[in-house]
């Protein structure tokens, strides 16, 4: 069990507070003035309107002092909160000792390593060889290379909706006009799949008379003649769609998906930065599908507020890799080793409690919201596992015509100024995300959605 009095101590008390007219207040108002002289707005976030001051457990404290509650957890970064004082400690300890070690073996990477690879799923554990790297992308980047020197082949499945970062092999991989349009050409051999999308079917289907005709689809591209599929080393896949809208697949998908895979001698890559580490009420998201991967990337909620992120791969596959192949300056630097250590460590203490209660959780915040949108025409679809809950929002139930892009911002304004910061995704950009730090606590949970309601039914 875990108690809901201590997570309540990891947070500002008094979220959601509001103190200036509007927000942005004057004093963020002139660092993001300032933030947009002198930084490429190609970042992720643009000039989305909060200046972080301060940030502690699910709460954020912005440059005029106004706190909101967090459901954005850094995206799915802050597993456990932000600023932890259990992961600040291990960080301090590591700081007098030893910080960086440049590519060599450090005591605090090799504890890592070995932890990572007793936290995989299934027949993984403790049968993995991990890679570090800073981030996601360069996780991603790491496998593709990888598979083409384990498998000698050149081609790449990815899917419609997909995101796996937007360096350059990575970016091949991803989807999205914004990340893709002008920045091309990209790595050759990369072939995009249907999702399984069952709010927007791309055969117009109904799941479950589908018969899941999209699975089978993967597997008559990758099992038939004259495709163009002759080569594919590996398949990478979401187990629960991210940036693509928050969509998680039926579960008879992952497993058809996986057999096409086998049947055509392609390995199965499951990209868990953003759905991994507990999200969704497993610490892997492939351990709700039924099928285990043969690597896993992942990232964001394993660093506990700092970058952490690497490549795991089953061990007789890794074993092919040439030494001194895939140099990084940073990977495995001690301090962020030890930051990670500390967040695993709170994650999977007690039998997973923290990560078991994400998925209560986010069984009762979807009943929340589920039961207020029955009001609220422009709600039209809650789903997501765990604490990876994503909130389509639509012009007419009936059409699914998305939520303009106008009205978009206005929920995310309106939310802002009532002391919530949340942020959308999909490939409309009309899914709001709600994926808190997992240390959320019930109250500042139902609060968050309240908010949530209360704006979307003045729109
Ligand atoms: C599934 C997935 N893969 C890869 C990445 C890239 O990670 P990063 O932004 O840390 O490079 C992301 C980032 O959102 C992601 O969601």
């Amino acid at each position: 069990m875990v108690s809901e009095k201590k997570l309540a101590e990891l947070s500002y008390d008094e979220a959601p507070k509001i103190i200036t007219k509007e927000v942005p207040g004057p004093k963020a108002q002139k660092l993001l003035k300032k933030s947009i002289k002198h930084e490429s707005m190609a970042r992720g976030a643009g000039k989305f309107p909060l200046v972080f001051a301060e940030g502690k457990g699910s709460t954020i404290k912005d440059a005029d002092g106004n706190v909101f509650i967090d459901i954005t957890a850094g995206v799915a970064v802050n597993s456990v909160g932000r600023c932890h004082p259990r992961v600040i400690d291990a960080m301090k300890n590591q700081m007098d000792t030893l910080m960086h070690a440049s590519d060599m073996s450090n005591v605090k990477r090799t504890e890592l390593a070995a932890k990572v690879a007793s936290i995989m799923p299934g027949k993984l554990k403790n049968n993995v060889i991990s890679f570090f790297t800073q981030a996601g992308s360069g996780a991603v980047e790491t496998a593709i290379k990888f598979v083409r020197k384990i498998t000698g082949r050149t081609q790449i499945a990815a899917f419609h909706g997909a995101y796996h970062g937007v360096w350059c092999g990575g970016n091949s991989l991803t989807t999205g006009d914004q990340y893709r349009k002008g920045y091309g050409p990209f790595i050759p051999g990369v072939i995009h799949l249907p999702y399984p999308y069952c709010y927007r079917c791309c055969f117009g289907l109904k799941y479950p008379s589908c018969k899941m005709q999209c699975a089978h689809y993967v597997d008559y591209v990758l099992n038939t003649p004259y495709t163009g599929a002759d080569d594919v080393g590996a398949l990478i896949i979401e187990a629960q769609q991210g940036e693509g809208g928050y969509v998680p697949p039926p579960p008879e998908y992952y497993p058809i998906v996986k057999k096409a895979c086998e049947k055509h001698g392609a390995l199965y890559i499951s990209d868990e930065v953003q759905a991994g580490a507990g999200r969704t009420g497993k610490m892997w998201a492939i351990e709700h599908m039924g099928i285990e991967p043969d690597m896993i990337t992942w990232g964001k909620g394993m660093g506990g507020d700092v970058p952490m992120a690497g490549l795991s791969i089953r061990k007789d596959l890794a074993a092919k890799i040439d030494d001194h192949s895939q140099p990084n300056t940073f990977a495995g630097n001690a301090v962020a080793s030890a930051a990670s250590m500390a967040n695993i460590d709170i994650l999977t203490e007690n039998d997973y409690a923290l990560v078991k209660r994400a998925s209560k959780l986010g069984e009762s915040i979807k009943r929340q919201i589920k039961k207020g949108a029955k009001d609220i025409p422009i709600i039209g679809d809650v789903r997501g596992l765990g604490l990876m809950i994503g909130i389509e929002f639509v012009e007419d139930r009936g059409t699914r015509e998305p939520l303009g892009e106008e009205k978009v911002g206005q929920m995310i304004m309106g939310m802002l100024n009532r002391g919530v910061v949340m942020v959308p995704c999909g490939r409309f950009g009309n899914v709001f995300r709600f994926m808190p730090p997992l240390i959320l606590t019930k109250e500042h949970a139902s609060k968050a959605v309240e908010i949530l309601l209360d704006t979307a039914s003045e729109i």
